[in-house]
Parts: C-alpha cells; sequence; structure tokens
C-alpha cells in the first residue's frame, strides 16, 4: 500500500469511528428513546422497573410538596428548606445511567430544571426566611411539573404497548 494510501485510509477510518461515536452521543444526550403516545405525547420507552423508578420520584415529589406547603403555611421556614432539599438535586443524581439514556434532552433539562429550582428554594428558605418568595419560587418550579406532564408520558419498549399486553 502507497504511503498516502494509507495516510487516506487511517483519515477515513478516524472520520468514521468520530460519526459514531457522534451518533452515539446523539442517541443518548439527545435523542434517548422515545415513541409516539396513544393520546398525542411523547412516550418514553422504558422498561417496567425504569417506569417504576421514575414515579416513585413522581410520588416523592407530591409528599415533598405536602410537607412544603404544611411547613409554609406555619411559617416554617427551616421546614420548607427541609421538604425543598429532599426535592432538589441529590434526588436526581439517584437515577440509574441506563434510564439516563432513554430521557431526551427536552425530558432531562425539565427535570434537572425542576431539582434545581427546588435547590434554590431551599438556600433561600434559609437566607431570606420570606414565605412570599418561596411561595412564588414554588408555583415557578410547579410550571416544570406542568409543561413536562404536556409533553411526555411513559410507555413500554416497543411490541410491548402500556395496557395492551396480549
Ligand atoms: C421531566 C419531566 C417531569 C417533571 C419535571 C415532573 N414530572 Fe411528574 N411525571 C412525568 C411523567 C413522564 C409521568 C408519567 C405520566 C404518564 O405516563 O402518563 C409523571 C407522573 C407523575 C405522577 C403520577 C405518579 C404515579 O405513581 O402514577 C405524579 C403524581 C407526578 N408526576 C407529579 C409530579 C410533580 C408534583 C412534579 C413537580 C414537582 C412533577 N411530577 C414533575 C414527568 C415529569
Amino acid at each position: 500500500m502507497r504511503p498516502e494510501t494509507r495516510n487516506r485510509l487511517q483519515l477515513a477510518i478516524i472520520a468514521l469511528l468520530l460519526l459514531v461515536i457522534a451518533a452515539m452521543a446523539w442517541k443518548f444526550i439527545v435523542a434517548g428513546s422515545v415513541g409516539q403516545g396513544e393520546d398525542g405525547r411523547q412516550a418514553l420507552l422504558l422498561e417496567p422497573a425504569e417506569r417504576a423508578f421514575i414515579l416513585q420520584e413522581m410520588r416523592d415529589f407530591v409528599a415533598g410538596l405536602q410537607q412544603m406547603t404544611e411547613a409554609l403555611a406555619r411559617e416554617d421556614m427551616a421546614g420548607v428548606a427541609a421538604a425543598a432539599r429532599g426535592m432538589g438535586s441529590a434526588m436526581s443524581h439517584q437515577a440509574p445511567a441506563a434510564l439516563v439514556a432513554k430521557l431526551p434532552l427536552g425530558f432531562k433539562t425539565l427535570g434537572f430544571g425542576v431539582h434545581r429550582d427546588f435547590d434554590a428554594l431551599a438556600a433561600d428558605a434559609e437566607d431570606l426566611g420570606d414565605p412570599g418568595h418561596a411561595l412564588e419560587q414554588l408555583s415557578q418550579a410547579l410550571r416544570k411539573c406542568v409543561a413536562c406532564h404536556e409533553i411526555y408520558q411513559i410507555g413500554a419498549p416497543s411490541g410491548r404497548q402500556s395496557g395492551r399486553e396480549g
């Protein structure tokens, strides 16, 4: 093989590998594993255990909101901060990597965003101790719950549409 030919071949292989890496990065970071839901929303195609993981996190949100509103009504800002911290970024770090790879970028942006909102709420509740400000931040965070539910639902991997087994 002539040196120029070998160089071209090596460049072609490098270009091909870069393409494969870019395609994988796009799939795992941007696209995720998504299909068309029955009600027009995008359906995350997840295994039953992954669906259970997400739904558990959602119910933890509701429990956290209950604690937060109870503390807010008493103007107990340490209680507000504790409830908010429970819904903060520490919560999202428990998500398995295989699940995160299936989540599209829009979902991750809203999901991590809502956790960061609660981090900020916890910090401000401690620093400022202002219930009105906390309530304002809470309503901003809740917008992300609403927005995400409008866009996404959870489906099953292809061939196993949820609720249509057998
Ligand atoms: C990043 C997207 C996203 C965000 C943000 C989000 N959710 Fe969800 N939530 C979902 C998806 C997807 C489902 C499943 C819906 C479906 O399959 O129809 C869900 C389901 C739920 C459920 C049903 C749980 C069950 O066991 O069936 C509750 C309750 C819920 N979310 C509450 C919340 C609350 C409260 C917030 C905000 C604090 C929130 N969610 C933020 C995506 C999100």
